[in-house]
């Protein structure tokens, strides 16, 4: 067991997330969107997401996997599950739980961009600065964070923590 600092918790995450789910409804009205959830993190914040936007918008997810069980990006990505919906002429919002150092979405927009879709942006629920490598621009952050490693709200270590429903700095 991990000492786990709390850091957001439950309704302070659900008011930020609705707020962000206004703007990108604004941003997004009477244009066809696709949420494209990257696996498995972004799936707590995607449930909750979605369901505060007011726009019509298809959803589907993407997996990938790099991590492994430490708290270092391997930096090599694996596709674990590729799209189901064609994406083709369509706007894409890749909705992801955190981003650090920019390698997952660097690869993912690559691969996306070859099914030719209209424009592709990215949301995240957490924009880490701090090891930042690619050249990245995350379009919509809920919180930005300088460091730490962070799990709840369907984020993990090794797996573990992302049913809670609280977001915890790791203690290593
Ligand atoms: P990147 O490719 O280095 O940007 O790593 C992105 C992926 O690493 C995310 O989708 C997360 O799954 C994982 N990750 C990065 N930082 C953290 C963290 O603080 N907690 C949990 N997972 C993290
Ligand atoms: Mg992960």
């Amino acid at each position: 067991m991990h000492e786990l600092i709390p850091l957001l918790k439950k309704d302070v995450i659900y008011m930020r997330v609705a707020e962000v789910a206004r703007k990108i409804s604004a941003d997004y009205k009477d244009s066809e969107l696709v949420l494209v959830g990257i696996l498995k993190g972004a799936f707590v914040f995607m449930s909750d997401l979605m369901r505060c936007l007011t726009i019509p918008v298809e959803v589907d997810f993407i997996g990938t996997s790099s991590y492994g069980s430490d708290t270092n990006s391997s930096g090599k990505i694996n596709l674990t599950k590729q799209l189901d919906i064609n994406i083709k002429n369509k706007n894409v919002l890749i909705i992801e739980d955190i981003v650090d150092t920019g390698s997952t979405l660097v690869y993912l927009i690559n691969y996306l961009k070859s099914f030719a879709p209209k424009s592709i942006k990215i949301c995240a629920l957490l924009d880490k600065h701090e090891r930042r490598k690619a050249d990245i621009k995350v379009d919509y952050s809920c919180y930005v964070i300088e460091s730490g490693f962070l799990v709840g709200y369907g984020l993990d270590y090794a797996e573990k923590y992302r049913n809670l429903p609280e977001i915890y700095q790791l203690k290593l």
